[in-house]
């Protein structure tokens, strides 16, 4: 039974590879799917070219592959392509099983990445290829460059209002994939994969103010008053406007989530917030 990671160079190809060897799977059962291979030349696994941009790489690397885990490609934009080759090149292949990254409620969500989600999911539907979704709710490390600055500003801006963030830990979301990969049953299965504790705004600001040991307060603003606010602060207009969008989508509960699939698959809570604000900062 062979499994291809792809995205091996990233945060969670890396964490879903350590998963995979520590509950057991054969170093020479799991290929490291890499753009690069130089980047992934201290995996302990098989390492392959695997460019979702350069389809001539995807056939030969699937070769002998049962098991693909496609881990959504990280520019937004051009995703729909790169991931139709890769489901492609799978369906050709004849792999087994495919799983996806995908994200909150993609099939329905007003939040700007979903739609590339959405699309995707489609396309691995119409394959035909047995499936599995894992759809992952926002990860806690993207605060941790926000909860910087706001923990050295005691300050932190939002225009999200009491909107919840479901987020959890890359790492129990690696878990929650390996889980899958080495289990049984999964598919035609779409797993909604959320932190156990939902987030305020100013939930936040409290989780940042203990783990830097200074206050740090919600300033509420306008989505208007925040993107006024982001480019006095020299960002530029793609990234303020990324911003703001994203805390329209937070205030409407586009990551607010209740379920427990991301529990249940790794068998224990999971990660909290203030656990990982704390070891950043
Ligand atoms: N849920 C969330 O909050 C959240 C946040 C950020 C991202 N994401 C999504 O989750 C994915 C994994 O997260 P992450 O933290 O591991 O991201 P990451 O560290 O940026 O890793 C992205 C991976 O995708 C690979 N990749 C990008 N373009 C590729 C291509 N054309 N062909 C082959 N591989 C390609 C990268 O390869 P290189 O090393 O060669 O660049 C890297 O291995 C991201 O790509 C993004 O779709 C989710």
């Amino acid at each position: 039974m062979t499994m291809l990671i792809t995205g091996a160079t990233g945060h969670l190809g890396r964490l879903v590879i350590d998963s995979l060897l520590r509950r057991g799977v054969p170093a020479d059962q799991i290929v490291a799917g890499a753009r690069t291979p130089a980047s992934a030349a201290d995996l302990p696994v098989t390492v392959v070219e695997f460019d979702y941009d350069r389809p001539e790489t995807l056939a030969p690397a699937l070769q002998g592959v049962d098991t693909v885990l496609l881990i959504s490609a990280s520019v937004p934009g051009v995703r729909v392509p790169q991931h139709a080759a890769v489901i492609d090149a799978a369906a050709a292949a004849g792999v087994s099983r495919l799983i996806y990254t995908s994200v909150t409620r993609a099939d329905t969500s007003e939040l700007l990445l979903a739609g590339e989600h959405k699309m995707t999911e489609e396309l691995i539907a119409a394959s035909g290829i047995p499936s599995t979704i894992l759809r992952n709710n926002w990860y806690h490390e993207n605060q941790l460059a926000s909860a910087q600055q706001a923990a050295a500003a005691g300050v932190l801006l939002s225009s999200s209002g009491d909107g919840r963030i479901a987020s959890a830990s890359r790492i129990d979301f690696a878990e929650a994939a390996a889980a899958v990969l080495t289990g049984t049953g999964h598919e035609g299965t779409v797993y909604e994969l959320s932190g156990d504790t939902a987030w305020t705004a100013e939930d936040l600001a409290a989780a940042i103010s203990d783990a830097a040991g200074s206050p740090v307060a919600v300033t509420h603003l306008s989505a208007r008053d925040h993107a006024a606010a982001l480019t006095a602060a020299g960002l530029d207009e793609g990234t303020v406007g990324f911003l703001t969008t994203l805390d329209a989508n937070v205030a409407a509960g586009a990551l607010d989530d209740d379920r427990s699939d991301l529990r249940d698959l790794i068998g224990r809570p999971t990660t909290p917030l203030a656990e990982v604000l704390r070891s950043a900062l």
